[in-house]
């Protein structure tokens, strides 16, 4: 599915990735974690085909930097769909304006009209994007990357800005997308979406280090829903990287 190798990343002098390797190809929901500037955000442009890099990204065995136009147009529409974490909506167009834009398919429209419903949007069809709620412009952005119905979804920090109502509702969409074997992928700081992350990368020191679920015990994994359930997202942090230090000795890359 998303193969990195040699991955080198840097902003002028400033190294953000170093000779670092990831190999995503398994369903279901992979988040990042790290601290705020570890790369999070790049690393997901770079996924998205937005971020300049040196080394080989491979996407669905394809090197990115070798795709034909046609290919990248596929990659672009169908392959991959990216939600910012500022959603990049156009403000001052409507909600249904929008998702049109954006549709690659022409009539979409009873599609749109029918996720509109699903997502508790419809009512504001004609709305400019300028005068809806965060959770709403949240979800307004969650339509308009699946309306192509891509393989994979990005997500760049989906609730960090989101109270529990919304966190919840966008937990639940993940759900349902994950059940239609659309993969997600999460930067995320947000313990409240750790039970729906199915494997994590901590990104650290230039580092993009797997996080061995399978070797969380269920004391440590019943800990931190007990402990995290409301802790702070640097609290979350803290956890993760108490636990990387305790438990992750070796490095699974
Ligand atoms: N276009 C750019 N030019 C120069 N430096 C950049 C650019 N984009 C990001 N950086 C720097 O690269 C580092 C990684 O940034 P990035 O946005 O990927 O971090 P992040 O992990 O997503 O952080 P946050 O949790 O705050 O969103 C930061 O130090 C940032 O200042
Ligand atoms: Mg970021």
């Amino acid at each position: 599915m998303i193969e990195l190798i040699n991955l080198n990343k840097k902003y002028k002098k400033k190294i953000i990735f170093e000779n670092q390797k990831l190999k995503i190809d398994k369903l279901g929901v992979t988040g990042f974690v790290g601290e705020s500037g570890s790369g999070k955000t790049t690393l997901l442009n770079i996924i998205a085909g937005i971020e300049p890099y040196s080394g080989n990204y491979l996407i669905n065995n394809k090197d990115y930097q070798q795709l034909t136009e046609y290919d990248e147009a596929i990659f672009r529409s169908k392959i991959i769909s990216y939600i910012h974490q500022d959603y990049k909506l156009l403000e001052d167009y409507t909600v249904l304006e929008n998702l049109i834009i954006t549709s690659i398919e022409s009539n979409k429209d009873q599609k749109i009209e029918q996720l509109l419903i699903d997502f508790n949007l419809s009512q504001y069809h004609d709305q400019k994007i300028k005068q809806l709620s965060g959770g709403e412009k949240q979800r307004v952005a969650i339509i308009r990357a699946i309306l192509n119905e891509p393989q994979i979804i990005l997500m760049d920090e989906p609730t960090s800005s989101l109270d529990d109502l919304n966190t919840n509702y966008i937990i639940e969409t993940i759900k349902k997308l994950k059940d239609r074997n659309i993969k997600i992928i999460i930067s995320t700081h947000d313990s409240r979406l750790k039970p729906i992350i199915d494997e994590f990368y901590l990104i650290e020191n230039k580092q993009i280090i797997r996080q061995n679920n399978h070797h969380i015990s269920d004391d440590l994994e019943n800990n931190f829903n007990l402990q995290y359930q409301n802790k702070t997202h640097k609290d979350f942090y803290q956890y993760i990287k108490i636990y990387q230090t305790r438990k992750f000795k070796k490095i699974f890359i």
